[in-house]
């Protein structure tokens, strides 16, 4: 098959003055894309600004005979940033939403600007970014929208309630926007990157970094970016060259009651507990109205009186 390359598309980048950022920029620039270096220049919490970064990475596309700006915007500014975009290449084809910061601390010690911060850089940042670009992807039907969040925002982690409930937020935002993009061919994916960066050189040791370099994560988000891939709403881990597509999974569920005229209590619930929490035939609801309509076949099963007979897809409780 014929290498990929991104040919006539417009990507922009954000934070890709460093880290994985750069490692998209600079694979995408490889491949023809026109590329928007988007970087603020501060630390990793967020604090100072510079040109240096998004010029390094700009600098870096150029002399590898590829093209590229740079904007120095906080992704804040989502509409400056995708204004770069049009006013030097006339659209935006790609849009990797990938700046970020930490401001990690335990829940008690978390104040309010460490909250706000990290809320402002990762999940407003990346809405309006994807806000200003949407429109135009829009009226050209084609998009590839990518949002970053991380498996402290699926799993937590301690000393990120900030950063986790930020990232989990992004993975709602990108389904949200894989939805609304459907029908126009605007896709939308989320990756949990592991990267050797500044932000983790202080809990990895050198060899563990090296293992773990951008390089081996831009292929997927080139992959996910491409016109060839056609997939949408999905949460891919990735991190040293292993990518896994992650989903929801869900028990098959208990009905806690008996009949339509049943009551619920709360000793219902506490006697179903193990059933209700079964893996066993486990399934993977992947809508709304998937989940609505798992519940709504369940109640039109439910039987009428207690005692009458059953046509359960879901076992009902057994009232003890
Ligand atoms: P990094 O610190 O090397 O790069 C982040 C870049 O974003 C920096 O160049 C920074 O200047 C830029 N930036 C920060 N605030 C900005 C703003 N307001 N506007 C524009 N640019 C801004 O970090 P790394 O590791 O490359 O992280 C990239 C993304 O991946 C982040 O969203 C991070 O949360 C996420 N991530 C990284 C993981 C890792 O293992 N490195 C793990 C999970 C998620």
């Amino acid at each position: 098959m014929a290498p990929l390359n991104f040919h006539n598309k417009v990507a922009v980048v954000t934070g890709a003055g460093g880290g994985l950022g750069r490692g998209y920029a600079l694979l995408l620039g490889s491949r023809g894309a026109k590329v928007v270096v988007n970087d603020l220049g501060g630390d990793t919490k967020g604090e100072g600004k510079s040109s240096r970064a998004a010029d390094a990475v700009v600098e870096e596309i150029r002399s590898a005979g590829g093209t590229a700006v740079a904007n120095y915007d906080s992704v804040e500014d989502g509409e400056n940033i995708i204004q770069t975009a049009l006013e030097n290449f006339g659209h935006i084809d790609i849009l990797v939403n990938n700046a970020g910061i930490l401001r990690d601390r335990s829940l008690p010690r978390t104040s309010n600007t460490d909250w706000d911060l990290v809320h402002r850089v990762h999940l407003r940042g990346s809405f309006l970014v994807t806000r200003a670009a949407f429109p135009v992807m829009k009226k050209q039907g084609f998009g590839r929208i990518i949002m970053t969040t991380s498996t402290a925002g699926i799993f937590g982690n301690f000393g990120q309630a900030n950063y986790s409930a930020a990232k989990l937020g992004l993975l709602g935002l990108s389904n949200t926007v894989a939805i609304e993009g459907r029908k126009y061919n605007i896709n939308c994916n989320t990756v949990a990157p592991f990267g050797g960066t500044r932000m983790t050189e202080d809990i990895m040791p050198p060899d563990m970094l090296e293992e773990l370099k951008p390089e081996f994560v831009a292929p997927v988000v080139s992959w996910l970016c491409h016109e060839d891939c056609h997939d949408t709403g999905g949460l891919y881990v990735t991190g040293g060259g292993w990518v896994s597509k992650f989903r929801w999974e869900n028990t098959t569920g208990v009905m806690c009651r008996e009949s339509r005229v049943s009551a619920m209590t709360p000793e219902t619930v506490r006697d179903n507990w193990d059933k209700i929490c079964d893996f066993t035939n486990s399934e993977n609801l992947e809508s709304n109205e998937e989940t609505t309509g798992s519940i709504l076949e369940v109640l039109n099963n439910l039987k009428d009186t207690p005692g009458t007979e059953l046509h359960h897809t879901h076992s009902p409780a057994s009232t003890s």
